[in-house]
Parts: C-alpha cells; structure tokens; sequence
C-alpha cells in the first residue's frame, strides 16, 4: 500500500495528537492508586527515571518508524523492513501491539465509564455535603451493581466507535485542544485546595521522599510498565500517529514536550489525591477505586463543589475519550480492508472489545472471586498482564527495528533532531533502553526460579 498523504497541520497539532493519545486514565486514576500500592516515592522515582531513559528513546523510535514508513503500522513495518533486505515478519510486532490494545481498550473502556457515571452523579449534585465514609460505600454500591457498569461501558464503547467509524479523530482534538489547558487549571484548583488540607505535608512527604527500601522487582516492573502506559508507548498507536507527522518538525522537542506535560498531570493529581488520603486517615493503598473516592470528597468540601467535581469529570472524559480513540484507531485501521469498510471494522472491532470488557465490569461483583492468576481475578490481570509485559516487549522490539534494521540515514531523518542528538539516541537505545527492559522483565522469572 502506499504512503498516506495526509499531515497534521501545524506542530502544535501534532503534538495536542500526542498529548490527547498520553494523557488520560494513566495519569489520573492509574498513576496514584499504583503509586499508593508500590509505596510512594520510591515509585514515583522509578517512573520518572523509566519516562527519561526508557520512555522518551523508545518513544522517539516508535513515531520515527511511523514517520519513516508512512503507512499503518504493519504496513510501515515490513515496507522498511523489506526495502532494508530484511523479512516482512518485523509487522508482527503491530500484530502483538493491536492484541495489547485490544486487552487494554477493555479495561480503559470500563474505568472510563466509572467516570462518566461521576459526571452525571456530580451534576446532579449527590456528592455535595456529603461525608467521606458515604462517598467511600457509594462508591462500592455502585461497582457492585453489574446493570449500571456495563450500562456506562457500553456508553463510552459506543462514543469512541462512533468517532473512529467517522475517521473524525482530528475534530474531536480540536475540541481538545481548548479543553486541556482548562483540565490543568481544574487540577490546579485541586492542588490548591490540597494544601489547605491537613494531609498536604503528609502527601507531599509520601509522594517525594523515598524509602528505597520498598523497591521490589514487582515494583519495578510496575514502574517501568507504567512508564508505556502513560506514554501511550509499545503497542504501535502512536506510530500511527508518526505516520501524519510533518516533514520539517523536531521530534525529541516534540516527544520531550508531551513527556512533561504527561508526567505534571500525574504529579497534580497525585498531590491531590494524597492530601485527601491522608487528612482523612484513608490507606493509599486502596486500589483502583482511589481516585473516585477522593475527588468527590475533596470537592464535597469546597464552595461550588458539585460545579467544579462536574468539570473535572468532564474534562477526563474527554481526556480518556482521545486516549480510547488513539488505542481503537491501529487496530481499525487493521482489520479495515478492501471488503470492509471503516464502519464495519469499528463495529466488528467495538464489538469484541465491548464483549472482553464485561468480564472487568463483572469483578467487582459477579465475578469478584473468579481468580485468573494468584488471587488476581480478570480486572487485576488485565490491568496489569499487557501493560507491565506486552507494551515493554513491544517497545523494546520496536527499539530494536528502529537501530537494528531501518538505516541509520533513514532513522535520523525521521527523528529531525540535530546529529549529535541522534547519536545520543542511538547510544541510549542501544546500550541502555532495550537492555534495562529486557533486564526488568526478567527479573521476576530469574527470582522465581532462584526462590
Ligand atoms: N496513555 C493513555 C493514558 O494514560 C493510555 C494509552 C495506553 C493510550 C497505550 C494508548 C496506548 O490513559
């Protein structure tokens, strides 16, 4: 097939693309629940270390392949791989990325309703006035009721097929474009009244002074799993993105831009929902249901509260809403072919994801006891499974193809950056990033064969 036409208008827009694709559920729910379960600072330390010397060199390989094939990415795959005399089978690295994305849109897909039942809930003013311990049990309620969950995943399902069926992705950033500037000021009203909180200190010590001695090789590997999750990095979604970039724009800016922007959101967020965690004596370690319960405390608190929880949840929607179209687009653009249309392959591809969701909308209930792995039941292991080992391994081999296989005249064309910026990437991704995710996923099978 050959090369697509299309670009991005600006650089700007190219980088909201990304900034839509990496900023979602990762930053906001994911990243303080896992920080809370893997001991605080320490975590946080891990992530940020992942982001700079693993994170932001694959990242950079990831959309330079995108940029240097200009096609979907299978198709991008094996066209470079092929003009470099070498096997067309390198595309099965996009196969392996749609399979993590499939496994990851189900879960994403069923948070995501969470939180549009919290729009409605918050507009509707039901939080306001009241106590944290019956924001805490409605909360429960809520995840125990199968009929509501998988009512508000089929929502969202829906919302982000519709978008991607209509190939109108690029609209719904514009929308964005305006929308996130106002996400950063909701959270930095949070901020701002997490520090009136007696809990502010407590959070700021929890988030920002290590204790090393929690570092497990668990923690690690979740840290450097959430370091691609974040990123949106390892699965291909944003090679597809590369693919539209223009010719004359830098990426290691451009990447290093998104980066920062990623990684403040999650720090206000977490600075947030820490203050409320520890002025109101709950555990970090609450899991997935932290964000949903602190929030509405927080702003059960501060005048207009039922106002701002409503933009704040509306505002991740949108967030999560970029986030779920930039993980369905790859895997549409897949299975689209000459007999199916877009529509069809949305509706075919929607269908599946909607149907391996509702296992994850019934653990909290039906399925609650239903272990897969350990006493992981199906939300624990997918939440976990494809983002802590598939998005590193397919980071890692998408590294490996972009110095490996493509030319290196080839690659630092795509990369756009000055030479002795392309060495250091070349260096870091060599002797680095692929060995330390290689050394990461390792770790917890070489203890277990030694213990
Ligand atoms: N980065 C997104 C988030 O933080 C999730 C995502 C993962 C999107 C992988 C695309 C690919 O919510």
């Amino acid at each position: 097939m050959s090369e697509v036409a299309e670009r991005w208008g600006s650089r700007r827009a190219f980088i909201m693309a990304m900034t839509g694709a990496a900023v979602g559920l990762g930053n906001i729910w994911r990243f303080p629940y896992m920080t809370g379960e893997n001991g605080g600072a320490a975590f946080l330390m891990l992530y940020v270390m992942f982001v700079l010397i693993l994170g932001l060199p694959v990242m950079m390989a990831e959309i330079a392949v995108g940029r240097a094939g200009r096609r979907t990415p299978m198709q991008a795959l094996s066209h470079l791989a092929v003009n470099n005399q070498r096997s067309p089978h390198w595309r099965w690295i996009g196969l392996m990325g749609a399979v993590t994305v499939f496994f990851i849109l189900s879960f994403y897909s069923v948070v995501s309703g969470w939180s549009l039942e919290y729009l409605f809930d918050s507009v509707t003013g039901r939080f306001a006035g009241q106590s944290g311990a019956v924001i805490g049990q409605s909360f429960e309620g809520f995840l125990a009721d199968p009929f509501r969950i998988i009512f508000n995943h089929t929502v969202f399902m829906l919302m982000t097929m519709t978008v991607v069926a209509a190939g109108i992705g690029g609209g719904l950033e514009k929308l964005n474009n305006v929308l996130m500037p106002l996400l950063y000021i909701v959270l930095f009203v949070l901020v701002g009244y997490g520090a009136t909180t007696s809990g502010f200190q407590d959070a700021l010590a929890w988030l920002f002074t290590p204790n090393l001695s929690v570092i497990t090789t668990s923690v690690v590997l979740n840290a450097m799993g959430h370091a691609f999750f974040t990123l949106a990095i390892g699965a291909c979604a944003l090679m597809a993105y590369g693919a539209y970039m223009p010719e004359h724009q830098s990426l290691p800016k451009a990447v290093l831009t998104v980066a920062v922007l990623d990684i403040l959101v999650a720090l206000l967020s977490g600075i947030a929902i820490f203050s409320v965690v520890f002025s109101q004596g709950m555990d970090p370690a609450s899991g997935p249901g932290l964000m949903f319960v602190t929030l509405p405390i927080a702003f059960a608190d501060l005048p207009g509260g039922s106002l701002w929880l409503g933009a704040f949840f509306l505002l991740l929607a949108m967030a999560t809403w970029t986030s779920s179209i930039n993980l369905a687009e790859p895997m549409v653009a897949m299975v689209k072919s000459d007999r199916m249309s877009r529509s069809q392959a949305a509706m075919l591809v929607g269908g599946g994801v909607w149907l391996v969701g509702l296992p994850s909308a019934l653990s909290f209930s039906t399925l609650k006891s239903w272990y897969l792995w350990g006493d992981g039941n199906f939300f624990d292991v997918v939440t976990t499974v494809p983002t802590d080992i598939f998005l590193p391994l397919g980071g890692a081999l998408i590294a490996v193809f972009a110095v490996w296989v493509m030319d290196r005249d080839e690659v630092f064309k795509a990369l756009g950056g000055s030479n002795a910026l392309c060495q250091t990437w070349l260096w870091l991704t060599r002797w680095v990033s692929i060995p330390l995710v290689v050394v990461v996923l390792m770790a917890p099978l070489i203890k277990s064969w030694l213990t």
